[in-house]
């Protein structure tokens, strides 16, 4: 007998009540561990945390995938009861969302994650867990209720996976093609026109935040409690007010920090990265102005943007 057939055998000589007991305690546990450990965008240390949190990203998709396979060998065996192998697979799929989960929540406390999305993950994960295992509680049941059960399952699995493509890729993911085949999707990469029919905070000032601030303020990472990735995100501000005062560069916070000393503590982007350029600078501080950013200006500081995502 090996040692895994020795867990099935204490799993199988379970109650449904104990088996309850097992499933909500774990995944309670892991609503502590959430509490305790928040996402809160700092990274922090030991190493081996951070590692392990990193795992989070080979870890999920075992689970993720096999989660899939049960109700495929379900319509296979078609028995009253569940037959061993899906016992194994449904009990392997909710022990691996969890473990899958557990990484996730030290990836986002150690290293250094926040925002509405990731929230929007790490509860998702948390609720797939516990729903996976409220899957392989259902075994005991009739063919249709096990069913039932690993179809909301997936569903809530699959929705936590979408929000979690999001993060690592770009919003739409996966269903918005890359920029060659789409060219009208990244504005930065659209000639520039006349003044007078740009939209420069979509064509001009968007595309350069994107490029130098979002990595730290957007959906990731929120540093200062501020994102930068859309208007409403810059009208609503961070912990310091909105990012920017229509017509007052001097109520500005935006504005201000990419005017500072480069050498000042509070110079944005901070010190480890490439400054803004004078153009790129000018034309934030022309569109905060409600002025127009000329075609120069405009030009200079896409291009200087353009080299900087490369
Ligand atoms: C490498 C990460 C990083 C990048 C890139 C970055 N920032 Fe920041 N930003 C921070 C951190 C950390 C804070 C919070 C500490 C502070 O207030 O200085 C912050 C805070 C701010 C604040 C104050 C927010 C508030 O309400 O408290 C503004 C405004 C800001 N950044 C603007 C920018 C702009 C504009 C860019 C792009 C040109 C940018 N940041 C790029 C890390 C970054």
């Amino acid at each position: 007998m090996t040692p895994l057939h020795r867990i099935e055998e204490r799993l199988h000589a379970l109650t449904f009540r104990q088996a309850l007991g097992l499933v909500v305690g774990a995944n309670l546990f892991l609503v502590a561990l959430a509490l305790a450990l928040p996402a809160d965008g700092e990274m922090r240390g030991p190493a081996v945390l951070s590692i392990l949190g990193n795992f989070h990203i080979l870890a999920l998709h075992i689970p993720a995938a096999v989660l899939l396979v049960v109700p495929l060998f379900e319509f296979f065996e078609r028995h009253e009861h569940a037959t061993a192998t899906v016992r194994r697979l449904s009990v392997f799929s909710a022990a691996g969302t969890w473990t899958a989960v557990f990484c996730g929540i030290l990836h986002a406390h150690y290293n250094g994650f926040a925002g509405d999305a990731v929230q929007l993950h790490l509860w998702g994960g948390i609720a797939a867990s516990a729903f996976a295992g409220l899957a392989s509680l259902a075994l005991s049941k009739e063919f249709r209720v096990r069913l039932a059960a690993q179809a909301v399952a997936i569903g809530v699995m699959g929705f936590a996976a979408h929000i979690g493509g999001e993060l690592v890729h770009e919003e739409g993911f996966p269903f918005k093609p890359n920029k060659v085949a789409a060219p009208k999707q990244d504005p930065a990469d659209r000639t520039v026109t006349i003044s007078q029919k740009r939209d420069d905070y979509t064509q001009v000032v968007r595309p350069i935040l994107e490029a130098h601030c979002v990595s730290c303020h957007g959906a990731k990472k929120v540093k200062g409690k501020l994102r930068m990735d859309s208007l409403e995100a810059l009208k609503k501000g961070g912990s310091d007010g909105p990012a920017f005062t229509a017509g007052d560069l001097k109520k500005s916070g935006m504005f201000a920090r990419i005017t500072l000393d480069p050498k000042d503590d509070d110079f944005m982007p901070p010190k480890e990265e490439k400054p803004l350029t004078k153009e790129q600078t000018q034309a934030i501080g022309l569109w905060i102005e409600g002025k127009p950013i000329p075609d120069d200006i405009a030009k200079a500081a896409l291009e200087a943007t353009k080299a900087a995502k490369k």
